[in-house]
């Protein structure tokens, strides 16, 4: 496949993170759709050769079947999927008790972080299979990994289920030249970690290894190579990207 033009729809591509995996991509020659509720989207697209944007809001099951729809269909199909795009609602700059959580926010996290997920994979996975090339890579975090004290409830499970969610597909459509894998970030200095107080970021980088925060860059980087068709053997993994906040 060293000569095919990819092309790969990163959800959650006016953020930090995901902005920087669509360049990435962009600058290996893969057509990129980046997709976010937030319309600056379509600005960040404008900067990336051969890129284009989508304004959709995953947290609506109807415009998450739209978009898979376009992105098999008038977009040409999509043979890389990121699904990057994730809530943590915070308290007054910090996680949620666990005693505070009620089902509207529960729901809403699941609903972006793990249930938007699944759709697009059940959507694009079958278009995959019959091209018999695919990667699927999904931005989970190091607090689906293992204890952060502080961390909302919602937002490690949501980012556990989705490491478990990588491992059920990876193993469902490996035969088939597709890996679907995961990328774990510890703290990275984006708009997202940027609604926690001063004091909560100052923490989160004393505990761990490297001493300080990532950047979305570093986090791109892992995301991009699991994209090339060189990581075909790796295959339900999860990369802990985290300057050793957890070493698995
Ligand atoms: N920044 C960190 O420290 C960190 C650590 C671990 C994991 N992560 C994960 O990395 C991913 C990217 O995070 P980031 O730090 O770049 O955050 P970010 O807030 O900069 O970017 C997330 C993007 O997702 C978009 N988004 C949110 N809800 C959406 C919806 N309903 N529909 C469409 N788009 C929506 C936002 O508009 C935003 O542009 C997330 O899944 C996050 O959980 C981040």
């Amino acid at each position: 496949m060293n000569q095919v033009t990819h092309s790969a729809l990163v959800t959650g591509a006016a953020g930090g993170i995901g902005a920087a995996v669509a360049k990435a991509f962009s600058q290996r020659g893969v057509r990129v759709l980046l997709v976010d509720r937030n319309e600056s989207v379509v600005q960040t697209a404008k900067t990336l050769p051969g890129a284009s944007a989508r304004v959709v809001d995953l947290s609506i099951e109807k415009e998450v079947l739209d978009l898979a729809r376009y992105a098999r269909g008038e977009f040409g199909g999509c043979d890389i999927l990121v699904n990057n795009a994730g809530i943590n609602p915070k308290r007054e700059g910090r996680g949620y008790r666990t005693e505070e959580i009620d089902m509207e926010v529960w729901n809403a996290v699941m609903q972006v972080n793990l249930a938007a997920p699944f759709l697009l994979c059940r959507e694009l996975l079958p278009a995959m299979r019959e091209r018999g090339w695919g990667r699927v890579i999904n931005i989970a975090s190091r607090a689906g990994r293992t204890y952060i004290p502080g961390v909302s409830a919602f937002y490690s499970v949501s980012k556990a289920g989705l490491v478990g969610m990588t491992r059920q597909l990876a193993g469902e459509f490996a035969a088939s030249g597709i890996t679907v894998n995961c990328v774990a970030p510890g703290p990275v200095d984006t708009p997202l970690s940027l609604q926690s107080s001063k004091e909560t970021l100052a923490k989160s980088a004393a505990n761990v290894a490297s001493a300080r925060r990532g950047t979305a860059e570093e986090i791109a980087a892992a995301v991009d190579f699991l994209a090339t068709p060189a990581a075909g053997f790796i295959c339900g993994a999860c990369i802990d990207a985290n300057g050793g906040g957890f070493m698995g």
